[in-house]
């Protein structure tokens, strides 16, 4: 078991790495959680996975939401919200999230707003959410005009992440999230990206200590970054290697056709491409690149699945845009990305029409 510790202007926090922790949370949780009752959200998987026997051991109501994206609204937010005042919440009350990305954020945009704030503590069951999403403050709401509209920087008091909940997670999720972690490596640690490629065969069948090992590294380099620059006012930025193009196929698609991790794959073979374009990014990356992406299974290329108009459209209007100009993610090397990169409108286009274009 692993502790590390996140900086965060709210005062920090442990993200506590440990196969089998999920079965010592009530006691973790109510050590630190007074007499104020407690709430668990979970989702309809993860309530009978986990949440309802954690609540039970807590004493506290768990809440369920329908799996997926689109219970990420504000009125899902309300209805928590009325559950947790139902069931007694006052300001020392701690509302434990039990889930991926979905519950995480809806969780996160609770916890910062009942009663002006409470305390928020993560169990990310995902391995997206262990590795990304669960870590750094961020949490977010979707607005029928687009994606994370509505949110907050919220910092959990505690993360506990057990490895041991991603064996039964659907294959199709599992490879999701491997696709943040081979990021990890593309743009922040080649270390972290040779043992990926040298240990396939133990992280596609899911070795708990090669998985573990993967787990605490990549948790390790999102708490360096977030500590760093909690709020995404530079250096931070790197975490979005491969999301702008990403983020826009998802949209294009109707956040249907491709997992998120799929379309951040196809992200970062053209934010590979745009570096290796404007001289940034050595041309052997982009091959060494494509190849984890390719023996993962991973897609490098969405052909015909949109059109570059549509992408590009929808690259204008990223959250990171300013002034229509969308500052870019791109690799000096293999495990170094670089935040603020302005690139020709000509050049994004050309590898936009490359990813849509290709066979992948
Ligand atoms: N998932 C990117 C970040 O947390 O900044």
């Amino acid at each position: 078991m692993i502790e590390i510790s996140v900086s965060s202007a709210a005062g920090g926090y442990s993200v506590t790495v440990g196969r089998g922790i999920a079965a010592e949370l009530a006691a973790r949780i109510s050590a630190d959680a007074g007499a104020s009752p407690a709430v668990v959200i979970a989702d309809a998987n993860t309530g009978p996975l986990l949440g309802r026997r954690l609540a039970e051991g807590l004493g506290a109501i768990c809440f369920e939401i329908p799996p997926g994206e689109s219970s990420k609204t504000l009125a899902w937010v309300e209805r928590a919200a009325s559950a947790a005042v139902g069931a007694g919440v006052d300001r020392g009350s701690t509302l434990v999230a039990v889930g991926g990305g979905v519950v995480g954020d809806l969780a996160g945009v609770v916890a910062a707003t009942l009663l002006r704030g409470i305390r928020l503590v993560h169990v990310p069951t995902t391995l997206l959410a262990q590795v990304d999403s669960a870590i750094g403050g961020k949490a977010a709401v979707d607005l029928p005009e687009g994606k994370n509209l509505v949110g907050a920087f919220k910092s959990p008091v505690a993360v506990y992440v057990d490895p041991e909940l991603l064996i039964g997670l659907p294959e199709r999720e599992f490879k999701s999230g491997l696709a943040e972690v081979i990021k990890y490596g593309v743009a922040l640690d080649e270390e972290l990206f040779t043992r990926l490629r040298d240990r396939r065969a133990e992280v596609e069948r899911r070795d708990l200590e090669t998985l573990t090992a993967v787990v605490e590294r990549c948790c390790a380099i999102k708490a360096r970054v977030v500590s760093a620059d909690e709020e995404e006012r530079g250096e931070r930025a790197v975490l979005n290697y491969g999301h702008t193009v990403g983020h826009a196929l998802e949209a294009a698609t109707g956040y249907t056709r491709f997992s998120h991790g799929e379309a951040i794959s196809v992200g970062m073979a053209a934010a590979c491409a745009i570096g290796v374009n404007v001289g940034l990014t050595p041309a052997g990356v982009e091959e060494q690149q494509r190849e984890l992406l390719d023996s993962y299974g991973l897609p490098f290329a969405a052909v015909g699945a949109a059109t570059t108009e549509q992408v590009l459209a929808l690259v204008a209007r990223d959250k990171k845009a300013r002034g229509g100009e969308v500052p870019w993610v791109l690799l000096e090397a293999l495990g170094r990305a670089t935040p603020g990169h302005r690139v020709p409108p000509d050049v994004v286009a050309q590898a936009v029409d490359r990813v849509l274009a290709e066979v992948g």
